[in-house]
């Protein structure tokens, strides 16, 4: 780990993890995190996401392989890194029997790096950002699990951090509960805040993160701009016409490949690079095909995801 690059905030090099039971969570991940970035670490449930947060933020020791956090190493460098890192880690531990305001002040009294005078005012300022404001007086033994998730999130963000590592933000949370933690991240990393959050939900990846990183199985599939990543797949194409035979024939010679007839309705995939759909059309129609209606779909993270693992989303064994 002698080498870093200087503008990553997290880098890891043959980060490993066996558990003791023998279960190697995470295999040999090289993950780099942009400075500045949104970054999503997608996967589906048992693929080492939590694993991987939990020695990041030197709560586990890796069986081999090393990690840096803000040019750090962890575990070791643990007391000045953690102060500028807020993190968010699957089932944040409360006290019950007290509400969400007193967990808030008595998390803040435990870091010596906080300012006790201006705890009270960060911590209102933090339950309202997560939408808590109301429900600050209640015991957080009464908070559901979105609530309770929201009460972790403003754990993290008591203090302004370099850099939020965020486990499953949204687990729990309603659909608007969501669209309010996306709105949040998007805040913060206009704010300067590198955003590391983790998901197992491919369209909240699409929609909030710059950057992304796939995991299967405890190991790294792919990583990169998510934009890169979609690009990484193919688009496809549907064209509906009474001519579905010359139809595919027109679209082989232009390249279209797995071209499907469903009754009057023809898809296929894009050849890379993608050819303008507007010649495509064109080409249909002097070809005689009535055309009746002509989509072309971008790639999505979806269409990538499946195509990297060729399979759809199922847990990890
Ligand atoms: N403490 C542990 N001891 C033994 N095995 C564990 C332990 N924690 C996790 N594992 C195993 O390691 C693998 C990765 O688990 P991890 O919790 O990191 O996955 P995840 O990607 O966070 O999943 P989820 O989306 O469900 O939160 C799984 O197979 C899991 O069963
Ligand atoms: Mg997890």
């Amino acid at each position: 780990m002698d080498e870093s690059s200087a503008d990553a905030v997290v880098e890891t090099r043959g980060l490993t993890k066996r558990y003791r039971g023998g279960q190697l969570a995470v295999d040999a991940l090289d993950l780099t995190v942009p400075r500045g970035s949104v970054f999503g670490f997608l996967g589906p449930n048992g693929s080492g996401k939590t694993t991987t947060i939990r020695m990041l933020m030197g709560l586990i020791e890796p069986t081999s392989g090393g990690a840096r956090l803000l040019g750090l190493p962890m575990p070791r460098a643990a007391r000045s890194v953690l102060p500028r890192v807020g993190a968010l880690i699957e089932g944040p531990a409360l006290y019950p029997y007290l509400s969400g305001r007193d967990n808030l002040l008595r998390y803040d009294a435990a870091d010596p790096t906080a300012d006790p005078r201006t705890r009270a005012a960060r911590a209102a300022a933090a339950l309202d950002r997560v939408g808590l404001g109301a429900a600050a007086g209640k015991k957080a033994r009464a908070y559901s699990l979105g609530m309770k998730q929201r009460l972790g999130l403003a754990a993290a963000l008591l203090q302004p951090r370099e850099l939020l590592v965020l486990d499953e933000p949204t687990n729990g949370l309603d659909p608007q509960g969501m669209r309010e933690i996306r709105t949040l991240v998007r805040e913060l990393a206009r704010e300067g805040t590198t955003v590391f959050l983790s998901s197992h939900l491919l369209d909240e990846i699409e929609q909030v993160c710059s950057h992304a990183a796939v995991m299967a199985q405890g190991r790294l599939i792919a990583q990169g701009t998510v934009a890169e990543l979609a690009a990484g797949s193919r688009g496809r194409l549907s064209v509906t016409t009474p001519d579905p035979a010359d139809a595919v024939r027109v679209l082989k010679e232009h390249g279209v490949t797995d071209l499907v007839v469903l009754e009057e309705r023809v898809t296929g995939e894009l050849p890379t690079p993608a050819p303008d759909p507007a010649d495509l059309n064109a080409a249909l129609v002097r070809a005689g095909v009535r055309v009746r209606a002509f989509g072309a779909e971008g790639a999505s993270l979806e269409d990538a995801f499946v195509a990297l693992t060729g399979e759809g989303f199922d847990v990890a064994g």
